[in-house]
Formats: structure tokens, sequence, C-alpha cells
């Protein structure tokens, strides 16, 4: 079988001719034409992961993909994954209006979220936000309130914490007990009765957990769906609700470096469609929410080199023209990844370095001891699988512009986000006329 697109380090379209061209197109001229730092997406990346996704679950048909936008939220990047079929899975206003203004159909959107403020929830509702995934008591009386005055009834699943461990991050594990996230199981009897006494205008569809991010072990797959099930069971019996939708949420692994092995998405489809029917007599409804396994493979990173430092008898530090703003993974997380020189693609790698980052950090390090060919300023350092959680976490440290992100695609790239400009970064300070 071939490598799934999430088994993969660099974008499909990666070809190594005189320089590294990605989509077709040549990226040194790429950071020429457009500057850097430079995010590049790859169209056949990105819409071919969404086909292994539909592909993959297809035998069980009543399935929803939900595209977890915290990932990468544009517009451009909205159309393609909603012509691939998908809904979205949002966490803000500002992403729910991201999705509205790219014109997709807003019954397919999941708004989710530990603490959605009245403001969020007006304007979701107003913009027809087709469910809710509550999270907590307080958000559940607010959303039956608002929902009461706009006479409308909200169709909603329960955010649960299944009390499932898996090996990850610390801060991107959110399905164990002692989690900011969802309703303890222990809590679910009385919110249900809340919901069927008191709040009138929720209607109960289904049940959410989100169990952690960068996975690679099926297995808790297999625990969570169990663990939802039975949930689901026990509720009909004790409240007499069905409930027909489970939300599995996202988290599928993908390869930043050799050493990562994530299992591909129709191992995971075969995973969650055999514990379904194993644990589910009757055809449920259920959502996927991937994230980081659709975009993150798509997206390149490209720098130039700038400086850099021998430290006598120690490393030696190359720096480029980005790093923590634009990519905060290595310095919370310790993130790894895996990079060339675009320009040297051809050359033998024999020098061993630390990619730095040009932010005022000891700690803004991109890359630690990465071997590459002999390099030198102006060289074009490309950094792979930064499609997820790099631009959607982007900030603009040290008052510097967040870079532009173009499209590509058959030799053609579009600019899909515009660099930011110094006037785009005063743009929203004021100064008082008592300091004039
Ligand atoms: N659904 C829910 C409820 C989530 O909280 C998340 C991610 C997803 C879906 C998508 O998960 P994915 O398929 O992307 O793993 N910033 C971190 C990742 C945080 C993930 C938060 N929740 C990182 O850069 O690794």
């Amino acid at each position: 079988m071939d490598t799934g697109t999430n088994q993969r380090i660099k974008p499909i379209t990666a070809e190594t001719k005189e320089h590294l061209f990605i989509g077709g197109c040549d990226t040194v001229d790429l950071a020429n034409k457009y500057g850097t730092p430079l995010y590049v997406i790859d169209e056949v990346t990105l819409r071919s992961i969404c086909r292994e996704y539909i592909e993959g679950f297809k035998e069980y048909g009543n399935i929803k993909m939900m595209y977890a936008s915290k990932a990468l939220c544009t517009s451009a990047v909205s159309k393609i994954i909603a012509s691939e079929g998908f809904g979205f899975d949002t966490v803000s206003i500002g992403e729910i209006y991201t999705v509205y203004k790219a014109g997709i159909d807003m019954n397919s959107v999941l708004f989710n979220g530990n603490n959605k403020t009245q403001r969020e929830i007006e304007l979701a509702l107003k913009y027809g936000v087709g469910r809710f995934s509550v999270d907590n008591f307080y958000e559940a009386e607010l959303l039956n309130k608002i929902a009461l005055e706009k006479n409308k009834t909200v169709d909603i699943l329960l955010r649960l914490t299944p009390g499932i461990e898996c090996h990850t991050h610390d801060y991107i594990q959110t399905g164990q007990i002692d989690s900011k996230f969802g309703f303890d199981l222990s809590q679910i009897d009385e919110i249900v009765y809340l919901i069927k006494n008191s709040y009138k205008n929720l209607k109960l569809r289904g049940i959410h957990a989100h169990i952690g991010s960068q996975i690679f072990e099926l297995k808790s797959y297999h625990d969570e769906v169990e663990i939802l099930i039975k949930e689901m069971e026990r509720i009909k019996t004790v409240h007499n609700i069905d409930l027909d939708e489970i939300n599995i949420g996202g988290g599928l692994g993908v390869k930043y470096t050799e050493n990562d092995n994530p299992p591909s998405v129709s191992d995971l489809a075969k995973t969650v469609t055999e514990s379904m029917k194993k644990y589910s007599g009757e055809i449920h409804t259920i959502y996927l929410e991937p994230g980081r396994s659709i975009i993150s493979t798509s997206g390149v990173t490209l720098y130039t080199i700038g400086s850099s430092k021998q430290v006598p008898n120690g490393r030696k530090y190359v720096a480029v023209d980005g790093g923590m703003a634009d990519n905060p993974r290595p310095s919370m997380y310790q993130a790894e990844y895996t990079a060339d020189i675009a320009n040297k693609i051809n050359e033998p790698k024999n020098e061993k370095v630390t990619i730095a980052g040009r932010y005022c950090e000891s700690g803004d390090i991109l890359i630690n001891d990465i071997v590459l060919p002999k390099t030198e300023a102006g060289d074009v350092l490309c950094v792979y699988n930064t499609g997820a959680y790099n631009y959607s976490m982007a900030s603009n440290y040290n008052r510097v512009e967040k870079p532009a992100m173009v499209l590509v695609n058959n030799s053609i790239s579009d600019i899909i986000v515009s660099r930011e400009s110094l006037d785009d970064l005063i743009s929203h300070d004021s100064i008082p006329d008592r300091l004039e």
C-alpha cells in the first residue's frame, strides 16, 4: 500500500530538481517573489489527505468529517477543505466568521470550546452554526437562555472527559480526568437531567470527546469509542433519551521526523469502525475532527539564512529570519522538525548546525543539531510539516510582521494570506491627545 499522506515528512509534490520544488514551483523562486519567512501550502497534499479520510471511512457510511480549524484557519484553506466534503469544528467567533465569510454551509459547523462568551454564542446563532458542543454547566444554562430569547432550539452534543491518557505531550492531552475540558463522567446524569427537564431550548443529539493530539496509538481510539458508546447506552437506560451522534474528536499524529511513525488514516478508520461495530448494535453517526493530520504535511515554511555563530568548541548556530513567532511549537512543546536547504538540495549534507530564530529569547531555537549542506547567508531553508499550529499560533512578538502564505499547485502560486505591513502593526494603536 502507498504511504498515507500523514506518514510523510514532505508534501506529496516535493521534488528534487536543481532546487527543491513543491507544487511544481521552485521554492527558491517563491522565496524571491514573495519574501521570507513564507508559509507554503501544497494543494495536492491537502486534497489527498482529505480524500484519505473520506475514502477510509466510506465503508462505515454514517460519517461526518469536521476539520478542526484551529490547526489552520484561513478563507482559502476553508474553501478547499469544504470542497472535499468536510464540515468545520470551530472554537471561536473568529473561526466561525472566517468560514461564514468563505461561504461555507453553516449547518456543517460545530462550535466547541470550554468558555464560549455570550457574544460568541449570540453571533454563532446569528450565523446559523449547526451544532454546539456544550462543555460545562455554565454554558448549558447560558446557551439555553440565549436560545430562549431568540426563540430557537439548538442542537447540542455534550463534551465528556472519558478518562483516557494517551502518550503525547502533557499540554496537548485533553481527555484525561484532570482536564479543564468537558463534563466528568460523574456529572453526566445531572446535566442530562437539566437538559431534559429545564433547558427546553437545547436538543441533545449526542456526545463528544477529544482524547489528545499527535496520537500514534490506535488503542486510545478503541478505548474512547467503547467508553462513549457505553455512556450513550447508559443515558438511554437511565434517562430514556436516544442519542444518535458520537463525536470522537481529532488527534491523529503526523510525521515530523524520521523517528515519528503515525498510523495511517485507513488504520484509524479500521480501528474506529471495528470498535463502533463491536460496541454499538445500532448505526450511529460518527463525527471526526482531525486538524493537524489534515493540514500539517501540506505546509512548509521557507526562511532565509542570515548570521551564524560558531561557539568555540561548541555548537554552530545558523539564524533564520523567522522563528518562535511564526512557529512557536519547538519552544512550547520541544517539537522537532526536518528541514532542507532548498537551493542546495543536491549537495551532500556534512555540517551539523542548530537553526536559531531571530527573536530575542535564548529558547528561540527551531531545530537542534540538524545535518545540512554547508550553509551561507542567503540560503533558503525549507522546514517541513509546518501547516498545522504554526500560522494559527503565530504572534507579533518583537513587533515583527506575520509572514505571507501562498497556495501552490500545478506550477502556479497564489497569495492566500498577505504579509503584514509595518502599518498593519501599528494600525490598532492610538495615542491619547494628552500625550501629543
Ligand atoms: N477537536 C478538539 C475538541 C480539539 O481540542 C482538537 C485539538 C482537535 C479536535 C484537533 O486535534 P488534532 O487533529 O489537530 O490533533 N497546539 C498544539 C495542538 C493543540 C490541539 C488542541 N486541540 C500543537 O501545536 O501541537
